[in-house]
């Protein structure tokens, strides 16, 4: 049997920030984000005859400690259907060659996704997303489409932290510009910042407390579908975030003089009167939330602005999906 499944990526609006279990991946506090539709991952999973699982990446084979790391996760699904079937696993990232967009959101809810399905296990999407999780902590997320949260849970077995659905895509009033500041590979990984940021910053608990409560809010933004309530809840955690790692000891950053320039622009163009509000990750790049109307007039004002600038645009997207099924 060969299935194939596809997974959005998604950009997290209320950060998820600092583990309280590393190993588990389990998070200080719940996030919130919403998967976009212009970035996915399409992974085909087959069982084979070997002795060890293989890993293809957009048609490479993988290094061996890629390879490890894809087994680790593919064994609680052989764990679990008690079938101990060494399984090959073809993915295809489908993110703008160097765009230094994370993948790795999309990549383990589509290998979940498609791992439940050869081992016939019949998981939930919630269950599934605990699994994800497992991966990469971002993508607990992108199992789901739209508005999604990703409930921290307070259980030591991490079984319920999982994520939940908020507001369907096509219910969603907002899109994001990503506005591709520098493509290098980050020097410093979201897991090693966050780590370090846990122990060592004295911001770390303000963030923690704030998070909690900017949830709350957005929660109810979300409902009102108020979008200038969104965004400024949506920059002031990026912003709170990036704060964490300038305490941390040795204090770093993500953001590079570029993408001050661009947030002080969409700071600039909200003083005129557009809706728009910037966020950023583990990384330089910053994402401009914006009303789903508003989007191509502010891709514009970035052209003219910086007109060296790459830009992708992309709508609110689906949960993850089975493409196909051969038997
Ligand atoms: O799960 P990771 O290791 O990709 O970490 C994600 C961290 C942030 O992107 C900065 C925030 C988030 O919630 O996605």
């Amino acid at each position: 049997m060969k299935v194939t499944a596809r997974a959005h990526t998604n950009i997290a609006l209320i950060k998820y920030w600092g583990k309280r279990d590393k190993k588990l991946f389990l998070p200080y506090n719940s996030s919130l984000s919403l998967t976009l539709d212009a970035f996915y991952t399409d992974t085909t999973v087959s069982f084979i005859d070997q002795k060890e699982d293989v890993f293809l990446l957009n048609g490479e084979l993988q290094s061996k400690e890629e390879t490890q790391k894809i087994s680790t996760f593919i064994q609680r699904f052989r764990d679990l259907s008690s079938l101990e079937k060494k399984v090959k696993v073809e993915s295809w990232n489908h993110v703008p060659t160097a765009a230094g967009l994370a993948s790795s959101a999309s990549a383990y809810a589509a290998l979940a996704m498609a791992l439940n399905e050869l081992f016939q296990l019949s998981l939930s999407k919630e269950e599934l997303s605990i699994y994800a999780r497992q991966g990469s902590g971002s993508s607990t997320r992108s199992l789901f489409g739209g508005f999604v949260e990703w409930q921290k849970g307070t259980k030591q077995d991490g079984t319920d932290s999982y994520a939940v659905p908020i507001l369907a895509p096509e219910e969603c009033p907002v899109g994001m510009i990503f506005c591709l500041i520098n493509q290098e590979k980050k020097k410093i990984s979201s897991r090693e910042g966050m780590n370090r940021t846990v122990e060592t910053s004295p911001f770390y608990s303000g963030w923690v407390e704030s998070a909690a409560t900017d949830l709350v809010q957005m929660k109810k933004a979300i409902a009102k579908k108020d979008i200038p309530m969104i965004g400024e809840l949506t920059e002031k955690s990026a912003l709170k975030m990036h704060a964490t790692t300038l305490g941390a000891n040795p204090p770093f950053t993500y953001l590079e003089p570029f993408s001050w320039e661009v947030i002080r622009k969409v700071q600039e163009w909200r003083q005129e009167g557009h809706t728009c509000y910037a966020t950023m990750d583990a990384g330089p790049n910053v994402k401009i939330l914006c009303p789903k109307e508003e989007i191509s007039l502010l891709q514009q004002k970035i052209k003219e602005t910086f007109p060296n600038l790459e830009t992708i645009c992309s709508l609110p997207g689906s949960g993850a999906q089975i493409l196909s099924i051969e038997k």
